[in-house]
């Protein structure tokens, strides 16, 4: 017996000429910088695959991921452009990263000897970023350590310096001083390693917020991640989204519906009483599925028939409920949107991410594997 799992009644559209349209326009804004698009966390929960083959038709030159897996799955899918891993990965998949062709991101001498051992052993030779930490302190090597670690790399034949990068913090508040900081840093231990003959043909720092925020953060290519999907980076860019449109939809059915009476309450915990009589439409889809469970205690309100409706209670696991009012209309079957455009009204995973002091990146990154993904 075959069955065709895109039948749940819930389920999440994806855009790819959405895409598209947004890396274009941002294309058009950094240029001549090249785009590399950002599409670990399973294309921040869009699809990597799909987005990758969106973004580099829309002309990103490259891709960037977080783990080796997410690497191998774009190449399995038959994509040959080059794919950056944004942080080291773990020795033991150091023979996978250059069996893929995969390019390595190095920020320790650790990290750059057992690159460069694997790509000896392959006979090849392996293009790999370096990664600076100029100040968010996550990941990278010090401005100092930097520079010696390009002599490094220097000293095996089966490595070059393709990259040289680093991360900002608070790029979404363009303002802040970091932001400068950061970039005179940066800036510093481009023009060292210049002195010392080391001219990396790809420099880069931003993500969509200093990519959108300012000329000087571009060099010649930017890391696109959220702008990409139309989301906003933060509230303090916004102004410089527009034009940008969100790609995914989330959207399930009505399973069930009944009357409940004035005063009973909806879901675990019986919450809320009900002022009046109401239609409580319930919707296959819950905090498994991405819909964060601290939603149901806010004022966020989904779509039915073009109608704005409250969430009734507590978010289940699986299946949650949505209070119609007097809307006897509402039946088993009607299609809800969570996210996205139902008549004149839009629902955003911004505002969802407003509403319980997240991220839009968050909302979309959350959005569970057994939500089917259809793509137009
Ligand atoms: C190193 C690095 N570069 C770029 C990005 C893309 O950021 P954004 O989605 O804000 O464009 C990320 C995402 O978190 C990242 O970790």
């Amino acid at each position: 017996m075959s069955v065709d799992f895109s039948e749940r009644w819930a389920w999440a559209e994806v855009h790819t000429g959405i895409i598209q349209h947004n890396v274009a326009i941002i294309a058009q804004r950094v240029a001549p910088a090249q785009i590399w698009a950002v599409v670990k966390a399973n294309g921040y929960g869009h699809g990597a695959v799909p987005v990758a083959q969106a973004a580099l038709a829309a002309g990103a030159t490259g891709l960037c991921v977080a783990i080796v897996d997410e690497g191998v799955a774009l190449r399995r899918a038959g994509i040959t452009a080059p794919i950056l891993l944004l942080s080291e990965q773990p020795a033991e998949l150091a023979e996978f990263i250059v069996g893929y062709g995969l390019t390595p991101t190095v920020a320790t001498t650790r990290g750059v000897a057992v690159i460069a051992q694997a790509a000896a052993k392959a006979e090849r030779t392996v293009a790999v970023h370096i990664k600076v930490d100029t100040g968010m302190h996550r990941v990278g090597a010090s401005p100092n350590e930097a520079i010696n670690l390009a002599s490094y790399i220097q000293s095996f034949d089966s490595l070059e310096i393709e990259g040289l990068y680093t991360h900002f913090a608070v790029a979404d508040e363009p303002s802040h001083p970091a932001n400068e900081k950061q970039l005179a840093a940066f800036n510093e231990v481009v023009a060292k390693l210049a002195e010392r003959g080391v001219n990396p043909s790809i420099i880069h720092a931003a993500n969509s917020a200093a990519a959108l925020a300012n000329p000087d953060a571009r060099f010649n290519m930017v890391r696109l991640g959220i702008a990409m999907y139309g989301l906003r980076p933060g509230p303090g860019v916004a102004d410089l989204c527009e034009g940008l449109i969100p790609a995914l939809s989330l959207k399930g059915r009505v399973s069930a519906v009944r009357l409940v009476k004035a005063g009973e309450a909806v879901s675990y915990g019986l919450r809320r009483p009900l002022a009046t009589e109401s239609l409580i439409a319930t919707v296959p889809i819950g905090y498994a599925d991405g819909v964060p469970r601290a939603l149901g205690t806010t004022n966020v309100q989904v779509l039915i028939n073009g109608v704005p409706r409250t969430i009734a209670g507590t978010i289940t696991m699986d299946q949650l409920m949505l209070d119609c009012g007097n809307d006897f209309d509402v039946t088993v079957g009607d299609e809800v949107v969570f996210i996205g455009r139902q008549g004149e009204h839009v629902v955003t995973a911004d505002a969802w991410a407003d509403a319980i002091g997240t991220i839009g990146y968050e909302i979309v990154c959350g959005i569970g594997a057994r939500v089917f993904r259809r793509y137009q």
